[in-house]
């Protein structure tokens, strides 16, 4: 079995994504879920990982954004939407895209570090792969205003700076 592995456009490629987006997060699934009400931003870049025989079988979003870290400007690779088909799993697409993306930010060269959100029950497979708790106070935009942000737990990966604790202000929505 080949596989193709592709960084495309956010919005260009969201056609390509979006069957795997309903057949993974359904609306009966999203609403049970923490982040059910939250309004997210948009991915700048998605992963695209085709396998042949099923097509597009994993995503992972980019998002590149200046964030404050206890008031400082740095820049923030975000990463979100990480999904695998169902049928899918367990064949490492989801660390094959994760690692493109992180190589993705670190060839760009501006990023201090990767930023992402998960439930509890996911972070043992983000941890696994280098990530690591974000001790501190996450704030964000949402259309009522700026608020702090909770519903699902920040985890880090450094590039350039390491942050653990303190308070982050995404300067924007979600991710
Ligand atoms: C979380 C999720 C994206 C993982 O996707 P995946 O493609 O199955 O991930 P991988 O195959 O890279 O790794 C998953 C596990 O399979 C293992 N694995 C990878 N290749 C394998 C193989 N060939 N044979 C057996 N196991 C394998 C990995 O070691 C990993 O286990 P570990 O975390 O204990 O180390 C997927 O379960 C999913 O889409 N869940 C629903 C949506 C979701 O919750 N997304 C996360 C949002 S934060």
């Amino acid at each position: 079995m080949s596989i193709e592995i592709d960084v495309l456009n956010g919005d260009a490629s969201w056609p390509m994504a979006e069957p795997l987006f309903n057949a993974v997060w359904p609306p009966q699934v999203v609403e049970k879920l923490p982040w059910a009400a939250i309004v997210f931003a948009h991915a700048e870049l998605r992963v695209l990982v085709e396998a042949e025989p099923g097509g597009v079988v994993c995503h992972v979003g980019i998002y590149r954004r200046e964030v404050k870290w206890n008031g400082r400007k740095v820049w923030a690779g975000g990463i979100g939407g990480v999904l695998t088909r169902e049928d899918s799993r367990r064949r490492g697409y989801a660390s094959i895209a994760l690692n493109a993306a992180i190589q993705t930010l670190k060839h760009e060269g501006a990023t201090d570090f990767a930023l992402l959100f998960c439930e509890p029950h996911n972070a043992p497979f983000y941890v696994g792969r280098g990530w690591q708790p974000f001790d501190g106070e996450i704030y964000a935009d949402q259309p009522g205003g700026r608020d702090r942000f909770v519903a699902i737990a920040p985890y880090v990966y450094d590039i350039r700076r390491a942050p653990r604790r303190g308070v982050i202000d995404l300067c924007g929505l979600p991710w």
